[in-house]
Parts: structure tokens; sequence; C-alpha cells
């Protein structure tokens, strides 16, 4: 790992720095300048263990040696090639390897370059898919309340969060959101999946009843909604959607960026719930975090009802520059392998246990007004500062980095999503630091 130290450029002012107080950090700013398997060094040389695997992406943990080289030897062999009319090995060879551990049927990969394009790509397909089969009556999308899927207009639109949609203008035309599962007063501390809750899936009948099955295209959920907080979907409540939405000719959509990739214990969370959505939107995990990558996994029935009209003509209308760029290709064909390599994509259900027992060990310490986990995932939700709400989460971030230990808040949720090869003595000793934290906590 690197030594190096202390190293902070000497003006912040020009990087307006996404989801992120600007004057706040530019104020004390909390810098990484390197990172190796668990742990981060922060810029004054301290290890900080990653309790979040950076953004939910590094699962395999940092600067893992395959990975490295990967990405090192196809940059210095070809680090460029046409996505449009042209094609080059790596990204048909990873297409295929992940089709290989996607669940059954999905059979078909879209390359984006992140978790919103892949959430806007799956959009436009669900449109287009319909009009193909001359059912272009169906412009509707439903997505939820609290979801979030990505930044860019259609993923606002859909979302469910009000801080990422309220200033951007009306959005998308044709969305309606279903209610989120958060039911603290009956699920408060639930260990793994709620038992209440899965009848709010009867709310997409009452959305077909007001709007007709023939306009909507398409439901968006996170299976596990992360960026909102980490809530975990009720008994029941994903099997119910798959139900009503093939009942009425929708498509059900997964977005799958935190959940892909072994974060609960499965390669993907619709092998966890048993539940085959038709579409599964990805990213994060993709390549380790390394270079930006995302996919739309499809089934073959929305894949080749556009393989239709004459063979010299495009098919579909989109696509980007960097779809299935060669260094990410190669990125994520070395990550796909580390996870094999280690059993990663189910490591997951290995610790799940211990990872659960860790997180409900803080019930009862101050402040805290509920637990919820699955897999590798947790939360620790906060009893707010009245009139300052996300102030207390916030100061213990900080803290948390102080100390050395990469936590992630969003409100006055505490979220956690440790890389899959964390152990458990750092389990405890992650857990064990936020204890020592919430009870210092105004
Ligand atoms: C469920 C979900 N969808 C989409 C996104 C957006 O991904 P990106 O930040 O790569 O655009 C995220 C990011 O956290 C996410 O959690």
């Amino acid at each position: 790992m690197s030594n190096r130290q202390n190293i902070a450029p000497n003006d912040l002012r020009a990087f307006w720095m996404p989801f992120t107080a600007n004057r706040q950090f530019k104020s004390a700013p909390r810098m990484f300048v390197a990172a190796k398997d668990m742990h981060y060094i922060a810029s004054d040389g301290r290890k900080v263990l990653d309790g979040t695997s950076g953004l939910w992406c590094v699962n395999a943990g940092h600067c893992r040696p395959k990975i490295v080289e990967a990405i090192q030897t196809q940059a210095a062999e070809m680090d460029y090639a046409p996505a449009f009319q042209m094609g080059h090995p790596k990204a048909f060879e990873l297409a295929n390897r992940l089709v290989d551990i996607a669940p059954k049927g999905l059979n078909h990969v879209f390359y984006t370059n992140s978790g919103s394009e892949s959430v806007e790509s799956a959009i436009k397909i669900a449109f287009a898919y319909h009009r193909v089969k001359g059912e272009g009556s169906r412009f509707r999308i439903i997505g939820r309340e609290r979801a979030y899927h990505g930044v860019n207009i259609g993923g606002i639109s859909i979302g469910g969060i009000t801080t990422v949609r309220k200033m951007f203008g009306p959005g998308m035309a044709g969305v309606d959101h279903l209610p989120h599962t958060h039911l603290p007063a009956k699920n408060a501390f639930s260990r793994g999946e709620p038992e209440h809750g899965a009848e709010l899936a009867m709310d997409l009948e009452k959305l077909v009843t007001l709007h007709d099955a023939s306009t909507i295209a398409a439901v968006f959920v996170e299976p596990v909604a992360g960026s909102t907080g980490v809530l975990i979907p009720p008994k029941g409540y994903l099997k119910k959607l798959r139900e009503i939405c093939t009942k009425h000719g929708i498509l059900l959509v997964f977005d799958e960026v935190i959940t892909g990739f072994g974060r609960l214990g499965t390669p993907f969370a619709a092998d966890y719930f048993d539940v085959i959505p038709d579409m599964i939107t990805c990213a994060k995990g993709l390549t380790n975090g390394t270079i930006p990558m995302g996919a739309v996994l499809v089934t073959s029935e929305i894949h080749d009802a556009f393989m239709t009209g004459p063979d010299h003509l495009i098919e579909f209308f989109h696509g980007y520059t960097y779809s299935g760029n060669p260094v990410a290709a190669a990125a994520g064909l070395a990550t796909l392998e580390t996870y094999k390599d280690e059993g990663l994509l189910t490591r997951g259900a290995e610790m799940a246990r211990h990872w659960e027992d860790a997180l409900h060990s803080l019930k009862g310490l101050p402040h805290v007004i509920d637990v919820r986990n699955l897999g590798l995932v947790g939360a620790v939700e906060l009893e707010p500062i009245a009139g300052a709400p996300s102030k207390r989460a916030f100061s213990a971030f900080v803290k948390a980095f102080e100390r050395g230990f990469l936590i992630r808040t969003t409100g006055d949720i505490i979220a956690m999503s440790p890389p899959l090869i964390v152990s458990k003595a750092q389990i405890d000793e992650l857990i064990g630091g936020l204890g020592g934290i919430l009870k210092e906590l105004e």
C-alpha cells in the first residue's frame, strides 16, 4: 500500500462535489489517498475500515491484484474501440459471463456507464419493447416512494426521494408511485425480511385500475432500497408484485445497482427473493467500482422482440460512446473472476448471521429507533434531533471517520455494506466502533 501521507491539494475551490455539503467539506476535508482490501488510507496516514464498500461498489475489497492487472494490461493493449457498429472481444465475453451468473432467462446485456444510465436505458427499452410489440399505448412507468434510481430525469421521476426530485422541474410524464414499505411501527428491529407489509404490493392493482394496464409499461423497484436508508421488502411483497405485473403484461424491473453481485449472499437479489424480473439494472459491483460501467440485463423475449426488420438496420436507437469500453470490460471480467475464485457472490450468506447479531447488539443504545439488515447490508436509524433532521447521523459519520471507520448516512439513518471479504473480527470492530460513537452523540 502507498505510504504517501499528508497529501492535500492546496486549493479546493474548483471542484463542485457531488451529493456533498461542499462548504462543510472544504472547511474540514476528509481525503483518501490509498486503499487496499478492507481499508482506506486517509491523507493524514490513518487506516480507515471501509464499512460501505466505497459507495456500495467495491464488493471484492480494494485494489485487488487481478483487477488492477487486467486494467493496466488492457489500457496498454487497446484503450478504446468504437462502440457503435464495431466490437471487441472482451465486451462479448463479459456479456456471456454476466448471463452465466444472472437469474434464469435474463440472457442479454446492454452496457451503460453507471447505475443512472442503466435506469434510463431500461426505461427506454421498456417503452420501445411495448411499441415494437404493437402496444405503444404503454407509456407509463410506476416507481415507488423513497426509491433511488440515480440522478437523470427518468430516474428522479420514477424515484421517490424528495430532495433528489424537488429542484428539477416536472420530470418525465406519465409516472406514478407505489407506497414505500417502511413500517417502523410494526417492523422495527426486524431481523431480515420484515413480517408486515406484503399487502402494500396490492396498491399496484389500484394503480392499474386508475390508469388501466394498457397504459403501463413497467414497474421499477429496488429489491432492497439502499440509498433511502436500507428498506428491506416485507416477506412475500416482491412475489406479489411479480404476479400482478405478469397478470397485466407489465414489465417488472429490479434496480440491482446495489444488490447485484453478492450483496445479499446470492449473485442477485432476484435469486435471494426467488423472483425473476424482466430486466435487471446493475453497475457498481460489476467492475468492483474501478472503472465506470453499468448494464441492463434483459430477457430473450424482450431482446428478440427488437430483432425484426431488415438486417442492416439498427434495431434500438440508443447507446453510449463508452458502452462496453474495453478497459471497463477487462475490469468487469477480472472482477467476475475474482468473485468466482473467492466465492464472494455467496459469501454474504455465510457472514449474514454474524452481521445481523452484531448490528442488533446496538438495540437499546441512545437514539437508536430501528436496526434492520439483510445479507451484508445493514442500517441503524436514529431519532432525529428536534428541528435539525440528519444532524445527529452526520455527526456520527464525521466521528466515525475520525476514529477510522467509513459509514454512510442518509437523513438520520446510518447505512453499512462492507466489502464481501470482511472478516468476523472486522464486523465486530466496525459495529463496536459505531456503538462507542452512538453512546457519545448528543
Ligand atoms: C438502486 C440504485 N439505482 C441507481 C443508482 C445510480 O447509480 P450511479 O450513481 O452509478 O449513477 C444507485 C446509486 O446508488 C442506486 O443505489
